[in-house]
């Protein structure tokens, strides 16, 4: 079999497909794609949590843009804008669930893609790239949060900005900068709304988008990691496409359909709108925040700079460092003790951060 009989695209449209990608001379772009071949345990559902993210990110694209055609970057007018869409449009809730639900199950599903791939040690050489890029990626999700969270410029995005920006502002040397950036002046009105708009729907996706073909480019360069049985191996390496293509887009109708269904019967929360004024309004801090408001809120006066930038920056230069920290070629878990168990502390220690945060935001009466 020649490699133009391989390509399976050919198989399923053969005639009218050949003639419209000839005439728009993407033939050879879309050959090449159908002609990609990988290790057989590539094609297993094993992997199945890359493409779930990535597809999520395709969600929050598409949600997002339906959003922003009515959407007012101005304290005036954008908590109505969001309201009449909201209320207004047909499916609005749905949309802007979509768009909440997303990017919640989007931390979930990378948080576990980065988990699985520590276990079974996938970050270890040839693969640094792949790892580092995807830990930038991971560390990079929670700027689009911060951002969008302030657009609808209700109480809880209103309050919860001005929490973050005061941690921004009292990390050392960079703090003052970075909020006046951020915020454009010393109150957050329109021109942190606009600068938080642009960069939530222009310079954060465009940058995301890089850290993508970067991610992509090693893995398409390396392939994935040999399964950890060696029994698992299978000889051949086998077509992508149809089959990984025919998954992802399974997959996107499911998770199309399930987070539809969630925001249908549980709409997505929507506050009353922001009032700068109302300075007895406390946020609750989201989920995946809690550990990291508890430490800050641990070491204050002077030992803030701890809780604010030393513990994260270190957990955070601990993960890019990883594949140079931890060089040993073995990478079955049950081999790799030390490295488990320093792990496992960590994840202890941020879950135990996190219960309390939870019992002192939620259950314990202001
Ligand atoms: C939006 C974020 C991300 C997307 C869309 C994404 C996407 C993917 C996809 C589609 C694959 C191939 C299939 C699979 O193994 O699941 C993959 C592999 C991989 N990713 Fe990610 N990824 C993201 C974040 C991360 C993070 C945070 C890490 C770790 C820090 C990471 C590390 C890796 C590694 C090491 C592989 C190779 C796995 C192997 O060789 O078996 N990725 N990624």
């Amino acid at each position: 079999m020649n490699n133009h009989e391989s390509c399976q695209m050919d198989k399923l449209h053969p005639g009218l497909t050949q003639e419209l990608l000839k005439a728009l001379y993407l033939e050879g772009l879309v050959r090449w794609f159908c002609e990609i071949k990988v290790s057989p345990w590539a094609l297993t559902w094993r992997h199945f949590l890359g493409t779930v993210a990535l597809l999520l990110l395709v969600l929050l694209f598409l949600s997002g843009a339906f959003m922003a055609f009515y959407y007012t970057p101005s304290p005036g007018a954008a908590y109505d804008s969001v309201d009449f869409a909201v209320f207004n449009l047909p499916f609005g809730e749905v949309i802007k669930g979509i768009h909440h639900y997303a990017w919640n199950l989007l931390l979930i599903v990378v948080g576990l893609h980065l988990a699985r791939t520590f276990v079974r040690g996938t970050y270890k050489a040839p693969r640094q790239g792949v790892w580092i890029s995807g830990v930038i990626l991971f560390l990079f999700l929670p700027m689009f949060i911060i951002t969008g969270d302030l657009l609808p410029w209700d109480q809880k995005g209103y309050w919860s900005t001005q929490v973050r920006l005061s941690i921004i502002a009292s990390v050392p040397v960079v703090g003052d900068i970075m909020t006046r950036l951020l915020q454009g002046g010393a109150l957050t009105g329109i021109v942190a709304l606009t600068r938080f708009y642009v960069l939530h729907i222009i310079f954060m996706p465009v940058l995301l988008l890089i850290l993508l073909v970067i991610h992509f480019h090693f893995i398409l360069h390396l392939g994935l990691a040999e399964p950890l049985k060696p029994n698992d191996t299978l000889p051949a390496r086998k077509s992508f496409f149809p089959i990984v293509v025919n998954r992802a887009l399974l997959l996107f109708l499911l998770t199309t359909l399930a987070l539809g269904l969630v925001s249908w019967y549980w709409p997505p929360p929507f506050g009353d709108p922001a009032d700068p004024t109302d300075t007895s309004y406390i946020p609750k801090p989201e989920w995946w925040v809690l550990f990291l408001n508890q430490l800050v809120s641990i070491f204050s006066g002077s030992l803030s700079v701890v809780g604010t930038v030393i513990i994260p920056g270190g957990l955070a230069a601990l993960l890019v460092l990883l594949p140079f920290m931890d060089r040993s070629p073995e990478r079955r878990p049950a081999k790799r003790v030390k490295v488990m168990i320093i792990a496992s502390v960590i994840i202890l220690i941020l879950t135990w951060l996190s219960v309390i945060g939870y019992r002192a935001h939620f259950l314990t009466a202001h």
